[in-house]
């Protein structure tokens, strides 16, 4: 039994091959509107969700499984002091798999030692959110066609965003990346990364403040709202959430051919005005979440 906790619990070759399969579900999703009947995913959300929890569901509904489950701690029995070792010991019992989402960094990882099913994190805290680092492989690989020889800018809340977190983790294992962290001094990407992941595996990276100087090196700009839920006071949220806002007039200093990335919510931080750029991708990045988590339920629950 497989857990998918890190976005580097899958090996380089078994990412390629689950990417391999979205790719192939996405040109003909029918012929797998089956695989799953009478297999149930459970979504055990502790913290809001729409894409993921709701792109969990998709997936599983269109190979042809049920889903059961909960979107807040508050509507389970979590508010009566239930533990995440004892909810997952029972939901064991009613699901094949299940999906978590929790506030706290470490939560799925505890689940999965106590669990009977393969337990996915949906996000956990400002940690890691290795479905979305799928989806994001996803997007990149099916619109420009490589996973390698790519400089990735990263913009916006670099210390608290987990999807940038995993991606920078995942990225770290492909040939010829250039990493860009756009960030303010105090919204840094977390220390165990620049010396753990980019640093341990020689990627080149540069830390700037501003997105216009460098916008024109990126093959891919990954944007990201500031996290106000894991802000300790709000007048810091309040003095940095609209620090970078990406317009017309910052998209016209871009290469053609860059795609613009967001795992959204989006806040204020892309203008409404880049949703009509064909380089904005990140409503087709959020479809092709649904294609990625079916090819990961398949292979978590070993069907061919
Ligand atoms: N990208 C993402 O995790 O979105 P949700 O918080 O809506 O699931």
């Amino acid at each position: 039994m497989r857990h998918i906790i890190s976005p580097t619990d899958l090996t380089v070759s078994e990412l390629g091959e689950l990417l391999e399969l979205a790719e192939e579900i996405i040109e003909d999703p029918t012929k797998y509107s089956d695989v799953c009947r009478g297999k149930k995913l459970a979504t055990l959300f502790y913290e809001p969700s729409t894409r993921t929890r709701l792109s969990f569901e998709a997936a599983m509904l269109n190979l042809g499984g049920s889903v059961l489950g909960f979107s807040s701690a508050d509507s389970s029995s979590a508010a009566k002091g239930e533990s995440v070792a004892d909810t997952i010991r029972v939901v064991s019992c009613y699901a094949d798999i299940c999906a978590m989402r929790h506030p706290k960094e470490g939560a799925p990882y505890v689940a999965s030692i106590y669990s009977e099913i393969p337990v996915i994190n949906a996000g956990d805290g400002g940690h890691n959110h290795p479905t979305q680092t799928f989806t994001d492989l996803l997007t990149i690989k099916n619109l420009k066609g490589r996973l390698n020889n790519l400089t990735v800018g990263f913009c916006g809340d670099l210390k608290f965003g987990r999807t940038v977190h995993s991606l920078i983790n995942a990225l770290s294992r492909y040939d010829n990346i250039n990493i860009i962290l756009i960030s303010p001094e105090e919204l840094t990407i977390p220390s165990y990364l620049r010396t753990g992941v980019l640093e341990a595996n020689n990627i080149p990276y540069e830390e700037v403040r501003k997105l216009e100087p460098v916008i024109d090196k990126l093959d891919v700009l990954y944007m990201t709202r500031v996290q106000k839920e894991r802000f300790f006071n709000e007048e810091d949220y309040i003095r940095l959430k609209d620090t970078y806002i990406l317009d017309t007039k910052k998209m016209a200093l871009a290469r053609e051919d860059m795609l613009v990335l967001h795992p959204l919510p989006r806040v204020n931080e892309i203008s409404v005005e880049v949703d009509e750029d064909p380089r904005a991708v990140y409503f087709k990045q959020a479809q092709y979440g649904v294609y990625v988590r079916m090819a990961l339920i398949m292979k978590l629950l070993e069907i061919k």
